[in-house]
């Protein structure tokens, strides 16, 4: 029977999933880029999930099979990483892709259309990535030109729909308000605050922590990665009340995720179905 998706029942999911993640410690493997490594790990522990900051190719056959899902952020690439980044999404399902400035270079558009194609769970970017993924990845599309740092996330959705269309894939599109789309229905998650955006890294952290709630609902990616995106976005709410500006935001932040209660989740997160 198809539950109806109100605003309480977003807010019931998102506390069953954050419940889930601090019950289950998922181990979550990251190859992250260098910048976000410190905030990678610490949002997931916060969150109560187990992670693993291992990108050696040569650990991936023991050890990415035992983790529970595989996050794989290409921020700061390199030709060393790549193999390492496509033998662990080759070896973990679910896995989650972060197309960090997709459209910088053509050997990084080229690594994120090849670990595109090996089907993570969740593709999560801002509007510019999406954009540019789309307009590479979806064949002879004439629709999804340019891609610069002016995009509202808004301006990705249609790329998005398109791109989870032809690709199998969630896709999460980050902005003032973050739209999450499978490529039929769309999904909107509006928490957050605008200073996040002043620290580096909170883009990866919350593809880290759509990862661990995938990773304990990998039936319903779509799902999990709004409530991860609302849940994020919450605790940078909360963090706000006690910060002074970035630097203690990132501190309250942690804090707030780590702290959640069920009465503060299922009242204040907010994701409504926008078709
Ligand atoms: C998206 O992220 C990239 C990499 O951090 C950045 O260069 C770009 O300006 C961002 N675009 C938007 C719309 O925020």
């Amino acid at each position: 029977m198809d539950e109806e998706r109100t605003a309480a029942w977003w807010g019931r999911r998102a506390w069953a999933l954050l419940s889930a993640v601090r019950v289950r410690a998922p181990l979550v493997q990251c190859i992250t880029n260098l910048v976000s490594m410190d905030i990678v790990a610490n949002a997931l522990l916060a969150a109560g999930a187990s992670p693993a900051m291992i990108h050696c190719l040569r650990e991936v056959p023991d050890f990415t099979p035992r983790c529970d899902a595989v996050c794989i952020n290409v921020g700061t690439l390199s030709e060393d990483w790549l193999p390492s980044m496509h033998a662990a999404a080759s070896a973990c399902r679910p896995w989650v892709l972060d197309p960090v400035a997709a459209a910088a270079s053509e050997f990084r558009m080229e690594a994120c259309l090849s670990l595109l194609a090996l089907r993570p769970a969740v593709v999560r970017g801002n509007a510019s990535e999406i954009l540019a993924l789309a307009s590479r990845s979806i064949a002879a599309s004439s629709t999804f030109k340019g891609a610069d740092s002016s995009h509202d996330s808004g301006d990705a959705l249609e790329a998005a729909k398109s791109l989870a269309q032809s690709t199998g894939t969630v896709i999460a599109v980050s902005g003032a308000v973050d739209y999450i789309t499978d490529g039929n229905q769309v999904v909107g998650a509006s928490n957050g605050v605008a200073m996040m955006q002043k620290i580096t890294a909170t883009g990866c952290a919350v593809t880290a922590l759509i990862t661990a709630f995938v990773a304990v609902e990998p039936s319903d990616a779509l799902v999990a990665a709004a409530c991860a995106l609302a849940i994020f976005g919450l605790a940078g709410e909360i963090g706000m009340e006690s910060a002074k500006g970035p630097a203690s935001l990132r501190m309250h932040l942690v804090d707030a995720l780590y702290c959640l209660d069920e009465q503060t989740v299922t009242s204040r997160v907010k994701i409504t179905l926008q078709s």
